[in-house]
């Protein structure tokens, strides 16, 4: 027999996800403008669509449910889109932006893998087992997506040395961050 109270908590984690997933779909353009690295902005863009998938799958589970998807805020995830943020606003070199963001992406990733680790697991117990179904297919385009930017991180990370070293060496030359600076 489901209990109440964990059918309360699921719900919350899943109001709590809602909101995490919608915030990162306002977020993830903004990434995607301020990276360098062609392959790092695909990225960012292919996970957006994705992020919209994984919406529409939480909204499913709650027409299910017979509940509505609003009413939480996410305020880990609010944390995590500003760290973000602020990664945006330093004074670093093209290469070393991206490797910043690459950080904040993979912070939101890991929260996010741990956030529908749990929620799997309430739906399991609870007997939800076609929630349990999508929420583990979100789950693993969420790992797919650390895994990337893991891989993208060796070639970026070596790159930023690279240009920080540069940098070094040729103190006059213009910073040509502040051409494609992002709001
Ligand atoms: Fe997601």
């Amino acid at each position: 027999m489901p209990n109440d109270n964990l059918k309360k908590l699921y719900v919350g984690a899943l109001k709590d996800l809602y909101s995490a997933e919608n915030q990162l779909v306002k977020a993830l353009p903004k990434m995607a403008k301020a990276a360098s690295a062609r392959e790092l902005r695909k990225g960012f863009e292919l996970h957006l669509e994705q992020t919209k998938g994984h919406v529409q799958r939480l909204e499913r589970i709650f027409r299910s449910l017979d509940e509505g998807p609003k009413g939480k805020k996410c305020v880990g995830m609010e944390g995590l889109v500003k760290e973000g943020s602020e990664v945006m606003e330093e004074d670093f070199t093209d290469a070393v932006l991206d490797a910043a963001l690459i950080g904040a992406a993979r912070r939101v990733e890991h929260y996010e893998i741990a956030a529908y680790g749990a929620v799997c697991e309430f739906a399991r117990v609870l007997g939800e087992t076609e929630h349990a179904s999508l929420l583990e297919e979100t789950l693993e385009e969420e790992k797919d997506t650390d895994e990337k930017l893991t891989e993208l991180a060796k070639q970026i990370n070596t790159q930023a040395n690279q240009e920080s070293h540069q940098k070094k060496h040729d103190q006059s030359r213009p910073d040509r961050k502040t051409a494609r600076r992002v709001a």
